[in-house]
Formats: C-alpha cells, sequence, structure tokens
C-alpha cells in the first residue's frame, strides 16, 4: 500500500525564496511521487499568536495562493483549512487524555518562551497561553487524524513530529491500536541552505529576502542589491561561495547551471551580468506561478471553494478516525 504524506503550513505572510527552494518543492515533490497527500493550512496553530482577524483571513488565502500557484494539485492532494475540519479538536481532547503534562513541558517552543521570560526577569510563564502550551497535542491530531506515514518538515518540527508519535503510542497501548505511527522528514535535507541579498542565510527575521511573489521591475531592483565583493569581471571567482550563483543553480535549468559556474570558475562573468541572467531565471521560473497567484488573490471565493471541496475529502477521513479512537475508549462511535 501506498504512504500517505501530510504537512502543514501555519499562515504567516508570502514565502520567499528559500522557503520555496527548502520547505514548499520539496514537499510538493514528495506529495507528487506518493499515493496520498494532505496538506492544509494550520490556521488554529497560528491563532496563539495572531491578535488581528483581518490578518489571520488574509494570509490564510495568501499561504493557500501560494501552495496553489506553486504547483499544489488539489485533485490529487487533500488540500484544506485545519479549522474547516472539527473532528481535529476532538481528537485533540482525546489525545489530551493521554498525554503526560511532562512531556508539554519539555516542548522546545514552550521552553523557549520561559527561557526568554527567565532571561526578561519576567515570569517564567508570561504571555504563554495555553493553546501554545498543548500545541503539540493539536499538531500531533492534525498527523494522526489522516494515518500519516510520513511528514516533510524543517529541523524547528522535529520534535513536535517525534511528540506525536509518542502521543499515537500512550493512547494504542493503553487502548487498542488505533494509531499509524508517523515519521518526519527532513524537507530540505537534500538542499543547501539559500542565502539572501547580503549573504546570511535567506530569512524573513534578517529582511534579507527574495519574495517569490513580485513585480518584475520590484524583483530587478532587489536582484541588483545582492552583496558581492570586488572582483573584476575577468577575474576567476569561486561560484560556491557567491550568493547569485548558487540562487541560480537551484532556479535555472541544468545546464545554464553549468555554464555560470565555469564562467565563474575560468574568469569572464562579471556580477552584473550574472545578477541580469539570475533575474531573467527567476522571470522566467514565476512568470507561471505569479499569474495564477494574480488570478486568484483577485478572486478569493475560488480559494474558498477549493478548500471547501478539501474539508469534505479531510473530513471523511476523519470521521473514520475519530470513530475508532471513541469506540476505542468506550464512547459511542456516532
Ligand atoms: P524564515 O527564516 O524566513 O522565517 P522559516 O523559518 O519560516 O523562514 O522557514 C520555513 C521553511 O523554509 C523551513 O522549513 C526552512 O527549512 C525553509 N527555509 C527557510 N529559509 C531557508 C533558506 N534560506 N534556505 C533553505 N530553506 C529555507
Ligand atoms: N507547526 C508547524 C509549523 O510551525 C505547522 C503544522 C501544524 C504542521 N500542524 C502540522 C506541520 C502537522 C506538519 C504536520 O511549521
Amino acid at each position: 500500500m501506498g504512504k500517505t504524506i501530510l504537512t502543514g503550513v501555519k499562515p504567516t505572510g508570502a514565502p520567499h525564496i528559500g522557503n520555496y527552494i527548502g520547505a514548499i518543492r520539496p514537499a510538493l515533490d514528495l506529495a507528487a511521487a506518493h499515493e496520498k497527500s494532505f496538506l492544509f493550512i494550520a490556521d488554529y496553530h497560528a491563532l496563539n499568536a495572531v491578535r488581528d482577524p483581518a490578518a489571520l483571513k488574509r494570509d490564510s488565502y495568501e499561504v493557500a495562493t501560494c501552495w496553489l500557484a506553486l504547483g499544489l494539485d488539489p485533485a490529487k492532494t487533500v488540500f484544506y483549512r485545519q479549522s474547516d475540519v472539527p473532528e481535529i479538536f476532538e481528537l485533540t481532547q482525546l489525545l489530551a487524555a493521554v498525554t503526560p503534562k511532562g512531556l508539554m513541558d519539555r516542548a522546545h517552543s514552550y521552553k523557549a518562551a520561559v527561557d526568554k521570560n527567565r532571561e526578561a526577569g519576567r515570569d517564567a510563564d508570561a504571555d504563554v497561553n495555553m493553546g501554545l502550551y498543548t500545541y503539540p497535542i493539536l499538531m500531533a491530531a492534525d498527523i494522526l487524524m489522516m494515518d500519516t506515514d510520513i511528514v516533510p518538515v524543517g529541523k524547528d518540527q522535529v520534535q513536535h513530529i517525534e511528540f506525536a508519535r509518542d502521543m499515537a503510542g500512550y493512547f494504542n497501548h493503553a487502548f487498542k491500536d488505533v494509531f499509524k505511527l508517523p515519521e518526519y522528514k527532513l524537507a530540505g535535507d537534500t538542499g543547501a541552505i539559500l542565502p539572501g541579498l547580503d549573504g546570511r542565510k535567506m530569512s524573513k527575521s534578517y529582511n534579507n529576502h527574495i519574495p517569490v511573489f513580485m513585480e518584475s521591475k520590484a524583483r530587478r531592483k532587489l536582484i541588483m542589491k545582492i552583496v558581492t565583493d570586488s572582483k573584476l569581471p575577468e577575474e576567476p571567482k569561486d561560484p560556491d561561495g557567491n550568493t547569485i550563483f548558487q540562487i541560480y543553480a537551484e532556479v535555472a535549468d541544468e545546464n545554464a547551471a553549468r555554464e555560470m559556474r565555469a564562467a565563474f570558475e575560468k574568469g569572464g562573468m562579471g556580477y552584473g551580468d550574472a545578477k541580469q541572467k539570475l533575474f531573467e531565471a527567476l522571470e522566467a521560473a514565476f512568470e507561471q506561478p505569479t499569474k495564477i497567484y494574480n488570478d486568484y488573490m483577485a478572486d478569493t471565493s475560488k480559494i474558498d471553494a477549493l478548500l471547501a471541496e478539501g474539508a469534505e475529502k479531510a473530513r471523511a477521513v476523519a470521521r473514520q478516525t475519530l470513530a475508532r479512537a471513541r469506540a476505542a475508549v468506550g464512547l459511542k462511535a456516532s
């Protein structure tokens, strides 16, 4: 039997090229290569931190649109909003009943919040809400609900998948085998970390990122800002220590990338030329996705319709899992 892939994305604004290469593209490739796949917008997870309803709504549309524009096929991958599948929240409560408090105390994200408070001389639990504290239980429910085999995630999420496995084990041991034990797969484990405009890791928090979706003019301006050394065009350069080439190698086709590498190594490739080539490669790679993105964002009712269909499919699976779990603990399996 084929494996089931599932991953969730928090609606936190538009992705940059680092997110695309390191997380979105590998997850889409994995979904395409497996029989069953689920991808959802983790809006209840976002709610622990968001207090602006308009932003939550906008960012949820935005993230849905990005994934659709970048190649998610809703006919193949079940694509839904977490908040449209109420069964997940009931399963969260069933899992909470078998989850030791100590497990939550050990969660990295909770511990990081506590450490920050201690350093600032505040009460250890200042600004920690129960949503943040029990975040891993909701996440386990997301995963276990769909009989997931593999969860593609970034490094920071590995502990959460291990916790989901633990919770599946506690439940199966206390009652009977209801849940499959999921495994994580580091989404970016084959690829490199993409550098940003200043040569550090591309990241929203360094504000050195290149958004995936942008107008051509703005994109060109940004590419021209990539920091380089002051080597002359004729001098040989190391392509692997060079931001322009590292991004180019991920978005251009293989032959073009090989040519740029050779030209840098031999000498004769100036940074200005290379930036122009990178700009053209990004334009070519994202022209079609940008059209799709603009179309969906101009008419969000299309996204609503797609997500409603996805929620129906997700709920059909969820109802079965929940019925199994309710029956196992001695509740009426309604
Ligand atoms: P940011 O640093 O911009 O806040 P996130 O930490 O939200 O990005 O990253 C989301 C996902 O994108 C993670 O799975 C991470 O592995 C991937 N990612 C982020 N930045 C990069 C990068 N510069 N190169 C490769 N992958 C990245
Ligand atoms: N916690 C994940 C993140 O911050 C998002 C997420 C929620 C998720 N539920 C999930 C990821 C289930 C994988 C599986 O990125």
